[in-house]
């Protein structure tokens, strides 16, 4: 139901208000010539591609956690019109936590698992909207330290964190490889108790680094929360830090601890439309420079460069996260 007390203007001066706040802010950001030219090469593809899949595809090739031989022939035709059936139809046979995949609160803990924690209870509020893609630095996993050099504003909701593990492509290589960088016990107790991040994803299958301790640690700082949802193995190539927003669905597996899932990034073509109608398309590349920051601070090196982006993408998201609720979710 919306609310008819409130003056249908009020909406939009607020966000008119928060958008001259932007492109004001905008105007000081501090860039190079090279930077800005590589952002544009960037913002020009990110403007083509108006929803990319994040989602990687099932081939027998895909690597499958701790094993050498990937997911092998998964899929087989029952039935074959070549060999004089009325149809083809197939069967497949994949683990919940196969290729790209969300885990259930129970994945890790029996208490939860047992209180009917599977991926069905998992909240569809929080598997789709505004999410932000940062890049992380390449030579360090996702630590406290690297939480906190992040600087993820409180508000953003949903996050995909794009490690070395892209630049490796680990996700094209049959075999397992468990130097993979992803979360550590103290980088998740940092976002589960810092940040209101509820949505994390990364690109390689487990979101904690492999030793067994640290694979135990990292899970129970997220999961054991309840709404934090991980989400492993998703495809990163074509996703430059920005703001997009998430589509994120699960298939609804009674007892699943886990469920492949199929992820789509729309940029905000809606909030971009808008904020160019309104002559903001500065504002909205200054956001995503906001972001590079986040993943070239050692290049800045400076920390006032890092707080003009943080505050730059707290901005843009609650701008996106303002206009979702009061409009997507209104309409469902
Ligand atoms: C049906 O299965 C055969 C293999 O028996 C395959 O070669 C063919 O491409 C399939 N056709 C369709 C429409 O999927
Ligand atoms: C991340 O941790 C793993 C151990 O699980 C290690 O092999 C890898 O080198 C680390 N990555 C980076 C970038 O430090
Ligand atoms: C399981 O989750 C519950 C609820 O969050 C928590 O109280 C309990 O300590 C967890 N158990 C383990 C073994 O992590």
């Amino acid at each position: 139901m919306t609310n008819h007390n409130t003056s249908p203007y009020s909406h939009l001066l607020l966000l008119a208000a928060v958008l001259a706040l932007v492109s004001v802010a905008s105007a000081f950001g501090p860039t190079s010539r090279l930077d800005l030219q590589k952002i544009m090469r960037e913002e020009r593809n990110y403007m083509q591609k108006k929803v990319i899949d994040i989602s990687h595809k099932y081939v027998p090739d895909l690597p499958a956690y701790d094993s050498k031989t990937g997911l092998g022939n998964f899929i087989k035709l029952k039935t074959s019109i070549k060999l004089g059936d009325l149809y083809n139809f197939s069967v497949f046979k994949l683990t919940t936590h196969s290729g790209t995949h969300v885990d259930a609160p129970g994945h890790f803990n029996e208490t939860l698992f047992e209180l009917g924690y599977d991926v069905v209870s998992l909240h569809l509020q929080t598997l789709n909207g505004p999410v932000l893609v940062v890049d992380t630095p390449r030579n360090k996993n996702i630590t406290a330290e690297v939480m906190r050099s992040l600087n993820i504003p409180r508000g953003v909701k949903r996050v995909l964190f794009r490690t070395s593990n892209t630049d490796r492509r680990l996700m094209y290589k049959k075999e397992f490889d468990s130097s993979y960088s992803a979360f550590t016990s103290d980088g998740a107790e940092y976002l589960a108790q810092n940040t209101d991040i509820k949505l994390v994803g990364v690109d390689y299958l487990s979101v904690a680094i492999s030793p067994k301790d640290e694979l135990l640690k990292v899970h129970q700082h997220l999961l054991n929360s309840k709404d934090i949802i991980p989400v492993e193995g998703l495809n990163l190539d074509d996703a430059v830090p920005g703001v997009y927003t998430i589509h994120c669905l699960p298939l609804r597996l009674v007892h699943g601890d886990g469920s492949p899932t199929s992820h789509s990034l729309p940029d905000l073509a809606w909030i971009l439309q808008l904020l160019k109608s309104m002559r903001v398309r500065e504002s909205v590349l200054a956001a995503r420079i906001g972001t590079k920051y986040v993943a070239e601070i050692r290049i800045f090196g400076n920390t006032a460069d890092q707080s003009f982006g943080s505050f730059i993408i707290f901005l843009a998201i609650s701008v996106a996260n303002y206009l979702w609720e009061k409009t997507v979710l209104h309409m469902c």
